[in-house]
Formats: C-alpha cells, sequence, structure tokens
C-alpha cells in the first residue's frame, strides 16, 4: 500500500461574515506525489493550503500529516510548518537579511542548527535552485523568479515532508515564470510531495500525478491529469475554456 503524507478530511472554512470558502473538501497525498489544485479565484484554494499549514484554523474536519492529526490546538505549529513547507505567491522573503540569512534563519531558529552547519544546508539547497552566486544579495536586489527561487530553496532547507505552493509563478513577469516552473518540476521528478495551487494549465497537465478542480469552496472534478483534456463535468469544461481564453 502507497503511504499517505497527508490527507484532509471534510475540511471546512467560515470566515467571520459567514463566508463559507471551503464545504468540505477531503483528498489524500501519497509520498512523491504531486498534486494540483486548480480552479477560479474565490474557489477556496489558498483557505485549504492556508488551513494544512495552521496558517489559519478550520470550522471543521481533519487534517492529518503522517497519522498525526496537525489540526489540533496542541499541535506544535513550528513543529509542523518545518515539515509542511510553502511557497506563497509574494515570496514572504525578509528584506533585510541576505539571500543565505533567509535561509538560514528557520535552520538556526526552528531546527536548532548552529551558524556553521545552517549555513552549509543552506548553501546545498541555493545549489539546487542555481542560486549559489547570489547568496550575499539582499531580496529587492533579485528578479522575482530568483526571488521565488530562494523562497522554494528557504522550504527545501526545512526538509519538509511535502511543499505546498499557492500560485508561486503569478506575481512574475511571463519572462521569469519558466525558470520557477523548470525548478518545481525538477523537485516533482525528484520524488518531492507536493500540492500546487497553479493557473499554469499545461503545467499541472504535464507535471502533476493529480489534478483537484475546486469550484466555490468543493471539489467538483479530481483525477489524473488526463482529466485536463478530457473534462467530464460541465464547470470544469467551463473553466478549462475560460483559462484557454486567457492565454
Ligand atoms: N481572511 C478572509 N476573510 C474573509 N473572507 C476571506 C478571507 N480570505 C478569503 N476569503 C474569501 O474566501 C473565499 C475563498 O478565497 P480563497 O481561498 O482565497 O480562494 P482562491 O485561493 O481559490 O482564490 C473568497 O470568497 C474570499 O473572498
Ligand atoms: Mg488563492
Amino acid at each position: 500500500m502507497e503511504e499517505i503524507v497527508l490527507s484532509v478530511e471534510n475540511l471546512e472554512k467560515i470566515y467571520p461574515g459567514n463566508i463559507h470558502a471551503v464545504k468540505g473538501v477531503s483528498f489524500n497525498v501519497k509520498k512523491g506525489e504531486s498534486v494540483a489544485i486548480i480552479g477560479s479565484s474565490g474557489s477556496g484554494k489558498s483557505t485549504v493550503l492556508r488551513c494544512i499549514n495552521r496558517l489559519i484554523e478550520p470550522t471543521k474536519g481533519i487534517i492529518r500529516l503522517n497519522d498525526e492529526i496537525i489540526n489540533n490546538p496542541l499541535a506544535n505549529v513550528n513543529d509542523i510548518r518545518s515539515k509542511i513547507g510553502m511557497v506563497f505567491q509574494s515570496f514572504e522573503l525578509f528584506s533585510h537579511l541576505k539571500v543565505l540569512d533567509n535561509i538560514t534563519l528557520g535552520l538556526r531558529h526552528v531546527r536548532g542548527m548552529d551558524k556553521k552547519d545552517a549555513e552549509k544546508s543552506a548553501l546545498e539547497v541555493l545549489a539546487r535552485v542555481d542560486l549559489l552566486d547570489r547568496t550575499e544579495a539582499y531580496p529587492g536586489n533579485l528578479s522575482g523568479g530568483q526571488k521565488q527561487r530562494v523562497a522554494i530553496a528557504r522550504a527545501l532547507a526545512m526538509h519538509p515532508e511535502v511543499i505546498l505552493f499557492d500560485e508561486p509563478t503569478s506575481a512574475l513577469d511571463p519572462e521569469l515564470i519558466g525558470s520557477v516552473l523548470k525548478t518545481i518540476k525538477g523537485l516533482a521528478d525528484e520524488g518531492m510531495t507536493m500540492v500546487i495551487v497553479t493557473h499554469e494549465i499545461s503545467f499541472a497537465r504535464d507535471v502533476a500525478d493529480r489534478i483537484i478542480y475546486m469550484d466555490k469552496g468543493l471539489i467538483a472534478e479530481q483525477g489524473p491529469s488526463e482529466i485536463i483534456g478530457n473534462p467530464q463535468s460541465d464547470r470544469l469544461k467551463e473553466f478549462l475554456s475560460s483559462m484557454d481564453e486567457e492565454n
């Protein structure tokens, strides 16, 4: 039997103001699997990722990481975040810290590594995202694509069980998207377990093992990446043709 790393069961999120953003979403992610979540803006994709990473509390539902229930007030949030990496659309780097220090920060404070070991680990992951020449730069002097690769390196440095990506290329100029997608594809090929929310439909089709299509807070269709070429529901058909028009 294949090992389930992440399981989301009946997740619901109601924001203040009675905004029912997620209405009962369940899915599993197996070890080494890459799952893409697609869907219109406002369908609840970010809310699902934010609940998994404990940035917000679900209203209902159970989230497990390797069988451990993590949406539990007693669970250690730092520990969870070191096992579940997150890469945001807006990078979320510390602008006052050099690239190297953006990465060593979590290693030192969460993992308790000393400076030398943390820097050694940071250099290893910066090599993986092809940024060894920018270790001393400040984020403000990097391109968007480079910033996002630093954010990916920062997530990787913690050796997470799974990485969540929330529209990692949406804030990038078109010519910079390719380098970030290539980095993510490389991780998927190496067997990194990941959930990636993306508007890059062809990337989702080519890289993800499985696609989840969300609509209005629910999973409206899911299946192997082939569903992109052969959607079963009218809603997914309409969504995909609207994305075609956008491109
Ligand atoms: N902090 C918040 N407070 C209130 N409503 C929110 C908040 N964040 C998101 N929402 C609402 O929840 C719904 C789902 O949002 P979101 O998860 O961001 O969707 P997506 O990532 O698919 O665009 C939307 O209607 C959005 O306006
Ligand atoms: Mg979103």
